[in-house]
């Protein structure tokens, strides 16, 4: 891609914004590390923390989110899956200028790496979960699909969820022999010490290494690409594709802007913002005289 000759300043970011209609805004982990979520990459992020305490054991810190690992050692994913789990956190500044982009109109699409949900809290509707999320799980050998629900009391007491339906359909096990009674009490046959009968494990639908996206991500990607006027990307890395390759797929005359607490080269921004994410873009708001909308009063 080759530069534009004019160089650009942030004045420009704010006139872009004001001015762009159908915005695409690509985001990941830096727009929640506010919330008390930690990014995958930086210093103090996931990655680094499973390398350095090495409580499971792990040869590569993205095994934890390999499809190949997962389904032969589930219980290393599920001893640390309740970690991730979203729960009470609360948007960020981030998230809610989001929103207030699609209160003004101009929000083509937040594709979103980021699987916590926030966008979604913070009232964004045109909002792509690309790396999925926890609200659905999937039984990885008959593929039956389960709200999140079913599988959050194992997450949260840290077991491997099974699959209700394929243990339905599995050959009733051998009758068990009746127990004896001992004068110690009570003592189990043998039986009861056996695997569950079909040990196929449900597996939330967040995205793994190893799987595709969801299947929504090409066809509204192609269709957004015909229509947006301007690429907004913060808050990620750009290290995972698809989904770092919204940026090589925009046609070149669309101006991108990065806001990103380190530069990410090959994204190649016309303007670069550095900093924390929520200081820039309240500062936006602020120089264009928008103030955040009200979170919404009930949560969709
Ligand atoms: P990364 O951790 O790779 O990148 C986060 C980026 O956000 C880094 O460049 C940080 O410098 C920046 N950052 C952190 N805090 C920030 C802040 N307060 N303000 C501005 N920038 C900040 O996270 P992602 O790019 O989202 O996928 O990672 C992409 C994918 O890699 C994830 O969805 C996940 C992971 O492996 C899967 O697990 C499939």
């Amino acid at each position: 891609r080759e530069r534009r000759e004019e160089i650009w300043s942030p004045n420009h970011a704010i006139e872009l914004i004001k001015s762009s209609k159908k915005i695409v805004v690509l985001t990941g982990a830096g727009i929640s590390t506010s919330c008390g979520i930690p990014d995958f990459r930086s210093e103090n992020g996931l990655y680094a923390e499973l390398r350095e305490k090495n409580e499971f054991d792990l040869e590569d810190p993205h095994q934890m989110f390999d499809i190949h690992y997962f389904k032969q050692h589930p219980h290393v994913f599920y001893s640390f899956a309740h970690k991730i789990y979203p729960s009470n956190f609360q948007p960020s500044p981030s998230h809610r200028f989001l929103a207030l982009l699609e209160q003004k109109d101009k929000l083509l699409r937040n594709y979103t790496q980021n699987i916590d949900g926030l966008e979604r809290k913070a009232g964004v509707q045109r909002v792509l979960q690309c790396h999925g999320s926890f609200s659905t799980a999937t039984c990885v050998q008959c593929r039956t699909k389960v709200p999140g629900q079913d599988i959050e009391a194992d997450i949260l007491s840290q077991r491997v969820p099974y699959c209700r339906a394929c243990a339905k359909a599995a050959p009733p096990r051998p009758k068990r022999k009746k127990a004896k009674k001992r004068k110690s009490g009570w003592q189990s046959d043998e039986s009861e010490k056996e695997p569950p009968p079909n040990p196929s494990i449900m597996k939330p639908d967040i995205t793994f290494f190893g799987e595709g996206l969801i299947s929504d991500f090409d066809d509204l990607l192609s269709k957004d690409t015909e229509q947006a006027d301007l690429l907004l990307i913060i808050g990620t890395s750009l290290q995972v594709a698809p989904v770092s390759e919204v940026v090589s797929l925009m046609p070149h005359a669309i101006p991108r802007i990065l806001i990103n607490k380190t530069p990410i080269k090959h994204a190649n921004p016309d303007i670069v913002l550095l900093g924390d994410a929520d200081l820039i873009v309240s500062y936006i708001c602020e120089r264009i005289g928008w103030t955040f909308p009200a979170m919404p009063a009930t949560l969709p």
